[in-house]
């Protein structure tokens, strides 16, 4: 048996009472930006819905802007989003009785066969704060009262600068970005801590990005220095971690000989990952050298996330915009997106069922499981308030 690591004490040792708030968080962080749908999703005068955080939120696009309101009618409870109705620029109308509220404020403008009726301009419809950038909308979800929404770059993962090859922020001009995003049937934690689990690798052990590029991802890394994982914590900016790969504070496994188990692959390859508050991952120079791949794990309810994934390259000419785009659409998305990712999607549905049955409490982490509890207590420490169960409807599985 390998030795235990010996990364910050005080941030791995413990137990689960240090990181309650985590173990809280069944619905998702609130008072924080998650991406809702690519910009390409939504054409003007669309109306879509989506669920984040247990909230049901319409989307709609008028003159280019993108406006998200609550997806209730306030008259008698239908989602608008089911039958989009959008009669003005400034507002949208409940496709059953005609209660049209204004984009801007939720405020009920008018009643399509009551136009004098006492209810217009007294009640509304909750609004939400949007920032479209990148190519992706972002909806600031969370407490109407927390004004103002801190910046986006706040929720975004940090901009690399030691590294002399950095790959590109996802908000760089020069950034190419393309990804995709699908349901995933788990709780949000657990996808987040797959993430980055750096002794999960068995489950890539053979999949096609290794055996059609010969890489050697090693069968999983234990933290064994004090500065194994770095805390971030930029001042009105992102909160997170980073696992510091590739260096003398991680020791890499490319064998098992208890069981003749060894890492396919010649060419060694590590991937440095972080992961920031709300919860989202970043893994530099993957699926390759240059290019960073982002996850969200957006909480749609206590079961299920949004599993988005999205790289982000760096173009500065036509010419390289389209080998990016050539790369992307036969190289990274069927087999890095795709093929690779599938198998971190089936290890957190299949952790589902054992951590919907008190597994927070069962579980036996092992010594390369440091890097998840101090995620847990980073998450403890620095979310801006923990979602509370809605409650107030049925959630189908
Ligand atoms: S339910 Fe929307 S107008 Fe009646
Ligand atoms: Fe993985």
């Amino acid at each position: 048996m390998e030795a235990k690591g010996n990364i910050s004490p005080n941030l791995t040792a413990g137990s689960a009472r240090q990181y309650q708030p985590y173990l809280e968080a069944e619905w998702g962080f609130k008072n924080s930006w998650y991406p809702a749908l690519f910009s390409s999703e939504l054409e003007e005068n669309q109306i879509k819905g989506v669920t984040i955080l247990g909230r049901e939120i319409a989307l709609r696009r008028a003159r280019g802007q993108v406006y998200a309101l609550d997806d209730r009618c306030a008259h008698r409870g239908v989602r608008m989003s089911l039958r989009p109705t959008c009669l003005t620029d400034e507002t949208i109308t409940c496709w059953y009785h005609g209660f049209t509220y204004n984009l801007r404020d939720g405020i009920l403008r008018t009643i399509v066969a009551s136009p004098d009726d006492p209810l217009i301009g007294k009640i509304r419809l909750r609004t939400y704060p949007v920032a479209e950038r990148a190519g992706i909308i972002f909806v600031f979800v969370g407490d109407e009262e927390y004004q103002p929404a801190p910046p986006l770059e706040a929720d975004l993962p940090i901009r690399i600068s030691d590294d002399k090859n950095a790959v590109a922020h996802i908000l760089d001009e020069q950034a190419y970005v393309r990804g995709i995003h699908r349901r995933g049937n788990s709780n949000w934690r657990l996808a987040v801590e797959n993430g980055f689990d750096p002794g999960h690798l068995l489950i890539h052990w053979d999949n096609q990005i290794i055996a059609a590029t010969d890489r050697n991802l090693g069968l999983g890394a234990l933290p064994v220095t004090e500065d194994a994982i770095k805390i971030i914590d930029e001042p009105g900016g992102p909160k997170g971690m980073m696992n510091m790969y590739n260096t003398r504070a991680y020791k890499f496994f490319g064998e098992n000989r208890e069981i003749g188990l060894k890492a396919r692959g010649k060419k060694p390859y590590y991937a440095r990952t972080s992961v920031f508050l709300p919860g989202l991952l970043l893994v530099e120079h993957w699926p390759a050298p240059g290019w960073a791949q982002y996850e969200w794990y957006v909480p749609i309810d206590n079961r299920h996330h949004e599993y988005w994934e999205v790289l982000v390259g760096r173009c500065t000419s036509p010419q390289e915009r389209q080998e990016a785009e050539y790369l992307y659409e036969h190289f990274f998305e069927p087999l890095a997106l795709k093929d690779f990712n599938d198998n971190d999607l089936f290890a957190r549905e299949a952790m589902q069922s054992f951590y919907e049955q008190g597994g927070w409490e069962r579980e036996n982490l092992c010594a390369f499981d440091d890097a998840t509890i101090v995620w847990r207590k980073i998450a403890s420490r620095f979310n801006r308030g923990i979602q509370e169960s809605p409650h107030r409807r049925t959630i189908h599985s």
